[in-house]
């Protein structure tokens, strides 16, 4: 057995958990705010809260770039992306920081032939520096709420953590659309949701470690820290830290491939049903690490932020006072049998300005047009408070409580 063991281990054919610390920083939303631009930034990409909201009266991009598939709304914001953490492609090594994204499926960075003032304030790839890099020369485009990201394909050894997959299909961005990529605090995005919602050809990253038997089990693990640190937490590839959660983790059978997508029972305020409870209606949600809010439809949210008594701002920001935290409703959300509560605390983000607090609400107005839509969106707000754990061969999202450390 012990020979075995240390055999397979020369051989490398060891199976193991890949660990991914992620960082938490501002997000490009709060940086504009510090700087006093916000209003202006948000007044002048109206016109992009306009195209996504109408997203389905527009031309898909893959009209012409792609070669079949379906369009995608992307479901995130990346002006209030907060959890970010390293990659590493090529040989030698040229390290990226990226969101990790239950949202989407793509990997990309920026290319060192990509012009956009976005690339020239991060990380690019150098296709030319690197002996395993493989050129592909497809062509993608991602649709993004300010246009469409352009790039190529290639291929190349992909390090996250301790995994190293050979051969990852990638997009080297040529074009990033928008001011919200410059402010950005990440280079690029690691997608890991399904791969019914690739823009890009071949194998996806998660799809890859599965493929090539670099996983002891084909799942992966968010703990989002949300306790104002800058640990941000950690992603684990191929199972779970027991450390992090208490038991039972609840499943909940992923309802439509494509995003983490599930059943929504019912969403109450302070015990009282409130949203999805009509059995014509019940609602459907996407569990999505590249959100940073709790997103629903518009009618729904609206009187939500009613119920917490939170006020618009001039560019449709929610604010509730801070002295009124601590006695706002719960609001919870009954999925497969198991209600997930959140306090005012945990719903409420604060932030400081010029040495005064502000406290935004955690819910926002998001409606995703159909066939995915409409869909709740459990972002960042949510998955700080459990562990969610991505089991792609069940097909099943885990949930459980976070343990007390
Ligand atoms: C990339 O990151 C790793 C791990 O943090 C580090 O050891 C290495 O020096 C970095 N490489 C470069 C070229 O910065
Ligand atoms: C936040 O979490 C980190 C990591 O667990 C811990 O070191 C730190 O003390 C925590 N901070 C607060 C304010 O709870």
């Amino acid at each position: 057995m012990r020979t075995s063991l240390v055999l397979l281990a020369c051989v490398g054919f060891v199976q193991s958990l890949g660990r991914v610390p992620l960082s938490r920083l501002p997000s490009v939303r709060s940086r504009l705010r510090a700087a006093n631009q916000l209003d202006e930034f948000l007044r002048e990409h109206q016109p992009d809260a306009f195209s996504r909201r109408y997203a389905q009266c527009y031309p898909a991009a893959q009209h012409y770039l792609r070669m079949d598939g379906r369009s995608t709304e992307r479901l995130y914001n990346f002006m209030d992306a907060q959890f970010f953490g390293q990659i590493s492609l090529g040989k030698p090594e040229q390290n990226f920081t990226v969101v990790f994204d239950t949202g989407s499926t793509d990997l990309w960075v920026p290319s060192s032939y990509c012009v956009s003032q976005a690339c020239a304030m991060h990380h690019k790839f150098k296709a030319f520096e690197s002996s395993s890099y493989a050129h592909d020369g497809r062509v993608f485009g991602i649709h993004y709420g300010s246009g469409h990201l352009l790039g190529v394909m290639a291929k190349e050894e992909l390090k996250v953590g301790s995994v190293t997959v050979q051969n990852q299909v990638f997009g080297e961005a040529v074009y990033e659309p928008g001011f919200a990529f410059v402010l950005a605090q990440f280079d690029g995005v690691l997608g890991l949701g399904f791969p019914q919602l690739a823009e890009e050809l071949g194998s996806p990253v998660f799809d890859s470690m599965i493929e090539q038997g670099l996983l002891d089990e084909p799942v992966f693990s968010f703990y989002l820290k949300n306790n104002g640190s800058s640990f941000g937490g950690e992603l684990l590839f191929g199972g779970v830290d027991e450390t992090r959660f208490v038991s039972p983790i609840n499943w909940v059978p992923v309802t439509q491939k494509g995003y983490w997508q599930i059943r929504l029972d019912v969403v109450k305020v302070q015990g009282a049903l409130s949203f999805c409870y009509h059995s014509t209606q019940s609602c459907q949600a996407v569990v999505d690490t590249g959100t940073s809010l709790i997103g629903g439809p518009a009618r729904d949210v609206l009187l939500l932020q009613q119920y917490i008594g939170a006020t618009p701002t001039a560019v449709g920001e929610y604010l509730v006072d801070c002295v009124r935290i601590s006695s706002l409703p719960v609001v919870s959300f009954l999925i497969n049998n198991v209600e997930y509560s959140l306090t005012g605390e945990q719903y409420i983000r604060r932030e400081t300005l010029n040495n005064k607090e502000i406290c935004f609400s955690g819910f926002q107005s998001i409606d995703v047009p159909s066939p995915v839509g409409p869909v709740w969106i459990l972002g960042d707000v949510f998955l700080s408070q459990f562990y969610s754990i991505y089991d792609r061969g069940q097909n099943r999202v885990g949930l459980a409580h976070l343990s007390e450390k």
